[in-house]
């Protein structure tokens, strides 16, 4: 097993050089993550990424605490094992990390949804096409609306993207790859250039036997898709806790998850565990900065629900600031201010908002400000970070070297 990378050091020295142009910048904990270089001709490995098992030649979800859960139904949430094949996986983890997918060449998806920042990129607002880095000192280039939310436990989301306007992966990442001010690509420029590619030929092949023979952007997508279903997390303190570990919760932690579904905070009414999502929509009154976002709203035509958003999870939540769909707030402080003053009623939300009956005026004391927050960190669990290409199928540059991005006009 290779040595572990902790990634700070690297990046908080371009993060330190370019201090000066600055605008109010977060800069949350960086997440560990292995960086492993490819086997030769990038066969396709066979074994399951960690946090899954091999059974039957699939790789299942190795919830270790999901017979708990299926039996434990005060859980309220009862989560569908899943079956995914190793190779595929695989494929979606070399295409996720590859530029090659997007119009110039320069920007993957783990720009945006990078394994330092916990599969988020710790920027207000992600940056799409022309920029150049990635993290929270990606610059220039398009400025997107949103913050790009982590990819933790996506498998079963029921709706994506901020206002849900996707219902499973596969037409969720036509999203990002074909918008002009993300990835800007098509699928004649996808299948043109992985036909052409020898690698990419034979990686489907293996992955997809005959089907593969030929690569279409439908086979792309679905291998992202599996990928993406293999990012799981469910072995964080709180899972050993709630499965009978009466240790791996300290007395703070566990006065934090008493706050956290008591009928004052309500925070388990909208975020039940496991999922810490219920999966539906709320208006909760969070500011946008500039242009309004009117969020479920936009895809409904209700004004019932101008400015609702879907529960985001939270897991690895302390790992992914800045916070909400307009990433105003820098951390989990800030989130839970937020939420004792009222939410939007207590900091100014336009009155056209139907701000949810649950988010009211909670008169927390410091202590159960604290704890609170001690509970949310209980729920980190990186176990099935997927491993870094040091180098892709296409050659291009991955997104960990600022330096490879200097030269921009050196790539073809
Ligand atoms: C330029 C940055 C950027 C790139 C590149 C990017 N994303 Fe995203 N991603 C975002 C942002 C921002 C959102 C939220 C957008 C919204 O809600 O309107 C998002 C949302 C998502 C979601 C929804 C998650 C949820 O919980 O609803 C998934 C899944 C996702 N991206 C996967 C991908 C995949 C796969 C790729 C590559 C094909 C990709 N992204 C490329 C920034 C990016
Ligand atoms: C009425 C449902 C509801 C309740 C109650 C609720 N939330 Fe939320 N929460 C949401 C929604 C919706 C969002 C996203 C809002 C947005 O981006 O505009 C959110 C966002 C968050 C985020 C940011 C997630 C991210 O990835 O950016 C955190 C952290 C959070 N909530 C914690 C809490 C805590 C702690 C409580 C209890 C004090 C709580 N929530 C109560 C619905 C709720």
């Amino acid at each position: 097993m290779k040595s572990w990378l902790v990634f700070g050091s690297i990046a908080s020295l371009f993060i330190l050089c370019d201090c000066s142009k600055a605008e109010s910048r977060i800069i949350p904990e960086l997440s560990k993550f292995e960086v492993v270089e490819p086997p030769l001709g990038f066969r396709l490995s066979s074994h399951c990424p960690s946090g899954l098992k091999l059974e039957k030649g699939f790789c299942l979800i190795d919830y270790r605490y999901i017979n708990s859960l299926e039996i434990n139904g005060g859980l309220g949430q009862t989560l569908v094992q899943v079956k995914l094949d190793p190779k595929v996986i695989d494929l979606g983890r070399y295409l996720f990390f590859d530029p090659i997918l997007s119009g110039d060449k320069q920007l993957s998806c783990a720009h945006c949804h990078h394994p330092a920042y916990s599969l988020s990129d710790g920027r207000k607002q992600s940056i799409g096409k022309d920029g150049l880095g990635y993290g929270p000192t990606r610059k220039n280039g398009v400025l997107l609306k949103r913050s790009a939310p982590s990819l933790w436990n996506v498998v079963y989301m029921k709706n994506l993207f901020w206002e849900g306007r996707a219902s499973n992966l596969e037409d969720q990442a036509e999203g990002p790859l074909y918008s002009p001010d993300e990835m800007a690509s098509s699928p004649e420029i996808i299948e043109s250039r992985l036909n052409e590619s020898p690698y990419y030929q034979k990686m489907f092949r293996q992955a997809y036997g005959e089907k593969g023979s030929k690569i279409s952007a439908a086979l792309v997508i679905d291998a992202l898709s599996n990928f993406e279903r293999s990012l799981v997390s469910f072995s964080s303190r709180f899972d050993k806790w709630s499965t009978g570990d009466k240790e791996a919760l300290n007395t703070e932690e566990l006065l934090g998850y008493n706050v956290f579904r008591s009928f004052v905070a309500r925070c388990a009414e909208c975020h039940p565990p496991p999922m810490f999502t219920n999966n539906v929509f709320a208006t909760i009154g969070v500011l946008d900065t500039k242009e309004r976002d009117f969020g479920r709203e936009t895809i409904t035509g209700q004004n019932l629900l101008r400015g609702a958003f879907r529960v985001p999870s939270l897991r690895n939540i302390v790992k992914t600031a800045p916070y909400m769909h307009a990433g105003n707030l820098d951390s989990l402080e800030e989130v839970v201010h937020f939420y004792n003053e009222g939410g939007g009623r207590g900091n100014g939300a336009p009155n056209d908002l139907r701000i949810h009956w649950h988010v009211r005026e909670m008169g927390l004391s410091k202590k159960e400000i604290n704890a609170l927050i001690s509970f949310l960190y209980t729920l980190t669990d990186e176990t099935s970070m997927p491993k870094f290409p040091k180098s892709v199928p296409s050659g291009l540059p991955v997104a960990l070297e600022y330096e490879s991005y200097q030269n921009r006009s050196s790539i073809k």
